[in-house]
């Protein structure tokens, strides 16, 4: 653990001061508004065409990515708990793909990653949100296996916001609030049959970090007032460690929703998966305040220094640098007091003590059953129809996720929500309802989770795509 944090300060040193400047050069533009779909009397019905678009602007120049409905990210989806979703996805790919709800409890056979929706077909998603579940910032992505690394990252995603008690508090509700959905992209990237073998093992990575698909936009911070942001990390492996500088900044919800009360924050780790809601109250020296993308070292700096500088020209392995990847201006706001943050929030209960506990080792090695996977759970690769863990509808269960390995992986459950109860046997302080979580290195996790509400097959994974695809996921059947 030490060699690698000071391998990583000295990388990040070096690269620094260049960056600087960079930034410095990079003209800023507003944040582009999003297309958006909302609900109306308690329905949202809409047509989502999975396609390739050649004309999709980063920066200077176009670039081709896979959109829905000409957008990446794709357009927001904004319900209310209660709400029904009709949802057409016509796939126009020239490849399977599919749509996954993270962060709905809804039933599996509905958020069903086992569905193939081939190319030219289309395929109608109708469900109703239940009426008690909570405001939560999601998305939808596509959850074909073997495609879900290739598809994400060139671009397919797009946030899925359920409203509910959270946004009914005064202050929230007054809050302006923006959806920031973080994504990494690399001009000229390989095919997928082309991906070299370290890309796909460590997880592709692009060096450039988009916000909505925009280079460091200009977001308004009205002052004297709360802006609201909605981080989702739709990249297919890059993990963020965000840090507003200079300005505080407070989260008010996790993956599943609200935290107790608001939460001054240091610095946010976001991985693959997860999402975060913020609340910065524009209440300090008028002005410009980045928000910066620290170099994270995932496990990869011991190979990075093995193979030199070899490293800069593998596509989908990017070093790790610092960038500035949205810039917070003040604006004159129509308030002549501040407002202040809510006091209270929503009351998280801790769930009940665990009926059953298990384990899970993450690994890499072979699993002779499953072909030439190298990505393993229990000894394990995922294999089709394979179920690897039977559990208990409405029991509790303690997951105890092991990584026996030197890179981090962030680990996902579908449908239900858990709390993490303890990182590295030390108790966990931030109650909180999640559904990704990331275990680096030789770390261990334990989750709690109750199975609720649906029965059926459901998976768990780790959120770094490459490694999802070469199969560290596993089947759980609720019974
Ligand atoms: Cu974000 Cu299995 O998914
Ligand atoms: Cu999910
Ligand atoms: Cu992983």
């Amino acid at each position: 653990m030490k060699r690698r944090k000071f391998l990583y300060l000295a990388a990040a040193a070096s690269i620094t001061p260049l960056l600087a400047q960079c930034n410095r050069r990079r003209s800023s533009l507003p944040l582009k508004s999003f297309p958006r779909f909302s609900s109306t009397s308690g329905l949202l019905d809409l047509s989502l065409t999975a396609q390739h678009s050649t004309d999709i602007k980063i920066g200077k120049q176009f670039a081709k990515r896979m959109t829905y409905n000409g957008h990446s990210p794709g357009p927001i989806l904004e319900v209310q708990a209660g709400d029904t979703i009709r949802l057409t996805m016509a796939n126009e790919l020239g490849e399977p793909t599919n749509l996954h709800y993270h962060g709905l409890h809804i039933s599996p056979e509905i958020d069903n990653v086992f569905r193939e929706v081939s190319s030219g077909e289309a395929y109608t998603y109708e469900f109703q949100i239940p009426s008690n579940h909570p405001a939560v910032t999601g998305w939808y992505h596509p959850h074909y296996h073997l495609k879900v690394a290739s598809q994400i990252f060139n671009g397919l995603a797009g946030p899925l916001i359920v409203r509910g008690k959270l946004d009914e508090i005064p202050e929230v509700q007054q809050a302006k609030e923006e959806v920031l959905v973080l994504q990494d992209f690399e001009p000229n990237f390989p095919d997928d049959e082309a991906l070299s073998t370290l890309a796909k093992r460590w997880g592709r990575e692009g060096s450039i970090q988009l916000v909505n698909g925009q280079q460091n936009p200009i977001i308004d911070l009205p002052q004297n007032g709360l802006l609201r942001l909605r981080l989702i990390n739709a990249s297919a492996s890059r993990i963020y460690q965000l840090k507003l500088l200079e300005h505080p900044w407070f989260l008010i919800a996790t993956d599943r929703g609200a935290i107790a009360e608001p939460q001054e924050i240091e610095t946010l780790l976001l991985s693959p998966g997860e999402r975060a809601d913020l609340l910065i109250p524009g209440q300090i020296e008028p002005g410009d305040y980045g928000l910066l993308s620290l170099p994270y070292d995932r496990g990869l700096a011991e190979m990075i220094q093995g193979i030199g500088n070899h490293a800069k020209q593998v596509p989908g392995v990017a070093l790790p640098a610092e960038t500035t990847i949205a810039t917070l201006r003040y604006v004159e706001g129509n308030r002549t007091s501040p407002l202040p943050l809510p006091k209270a929030l929503i009351p998280v209960d801790r769930l009940p003590n665990p009926s059953t506990t298990r384990e899970f080792l993450l690994n890499h090695g072979i699993d002779t059953t499953a072909g030439s996977n190298s990505f393993i759970i229990n000894g394990q690769s995922f294999v089709m129809d394979r179920v690897n863990t039977q559990v208990q509808l409405n029991q509790v269960e303690d997951w105890h996720i092991i990584n026996k390995a030197s890179v981090d992986h962030p680990f996902h459950l579908h449908t239900n929500r858990f709390q993490v109860i303890e990182r590295n046997g030390k108790p966990e302080p931030l109650l909180a309802w999640k559904d990704t979580v990331s275990v680096g290195g030789y770390e261990s996790v334990k989750i709690r989770v109750r199975f609720e509400d649906y029965t059926g097959r459901t998976v768990y994974h780790c959120h770094i795509l490459d490694h999802e695809d070469q199969g560290m996921m596993g089947i759980v059947e609720i019974v």
